[in-house]
């Protein structure tokens, strides 16, 4: 492994583009191999065991890519399979997970939803990090599958859709003050949402904390890039969403 070997990075399909925007601004030197798996979206209402094969399949392929890191760009894999993934391969895996610690320690006791897919929600990770919070907190789950769809089928210019969607969720937060996004296809409403939901709720993610254990990693081992013109590779089991891909990262990469 040396440090100009790419860094592959995948999600079940858009949502994971949200963490190569953070990534690339973070780290722009790398190179970074992307891929989505819009095929086969969405993983929150699948098994544990299907989003486990699918991942491992992918990891396989960015081996083959002679990557030096992979980054789980989405919380649902990574709670399905990020820890077999650690067992079976031998580059840093950077898994993410609903950024509930940060939320929690910014005010106690406080009202916090934490928005995400089905899987992520059931998952015994979540109860695990759930039961570490809960008794000083009063947290609320809301599955969120409507939003992965609309930025799968290229809907996030149509307002009207987005807002009923984005409405319903927040009524079922129960007038929270922390809105944790758990999914990595949430960011995209990002901006909206916090027009909708109004100053007083903070929206938390965990994009940034993902990038820097990344980092702090790859530093570590001295495979940090070395300066230079980092690039992005976009692939998608759907080759008809890499246009749809580039306009999504654009859109990110504007803001
Ligand atoms: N983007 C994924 C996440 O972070 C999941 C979306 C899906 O259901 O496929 O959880």
């Amino acid at each position: 492994m040396k440090p100009s070997d790419p860094i592959g990075v995948f999600d079940s399909g858009l949502g994971g583009l949200s963490v190569v925007d953070t990534l690339r601004r973070m780290m722009p030197d790398e190179q970074i191999l992307y891929f989505g798996d819009s095929a086969r979206n969405p993983y929150g209402t699948k098994t544990m065991d299907e989003v486990r094969q699918y991942s491992f399949e992918i990891v396989e392929q960015f081996r083959k890519q002679n990557v030096k890191a992979v980054i789980i760009a989405c919380n649902t894999a990574t709670s399905a399979a990020a820890k077999e993934l650690r067992k079976a391969f031998d580059f840093d895996i950077v898994g993410m997970e609903p950024a509930l610690k940060p939320a929690a320690e910014m005010k106690t006791p406080s009202k916090i939803a934490v928005w995400a897919t089905e899987l992520t929600l059931n998952q015994e990770k979540f109860a695990h990090l759930m039961e570490r919070f809960d008794s000083n907190h009063d947290i609320v789950r809301v599955p969120c599958s409507r939003l992965v769809e609309l930025v799968e089928t290229d809907q996030l210019e149509d307002q009207q859709t987005v807002d009923a969607a984005l409405k319903e969720y927040l009524s079922q937060s129960e007038d929270a003050e922390f809105i944790v996004l758990g999914c990595t296809h949430f960011l995209f409403f990002k901006d909206r949402l916090r027009q909708l939901a109004g100053g007083q709720v903070q929206i938390i993610d965990g994009n940034a904390g993902t990038v820097n254990r990344l980092h702090s990693l790859l530093e570590q081992k001295g495979l940090l890039a070395p300066a230079a013109k980092g690039s992005l590779t976009i692939d998608n089991s759907q080759p008809e969403k890499i246009d749809l891909s580039w306009k999504l990262y654009h859109s990110l990469e504007e803001k």
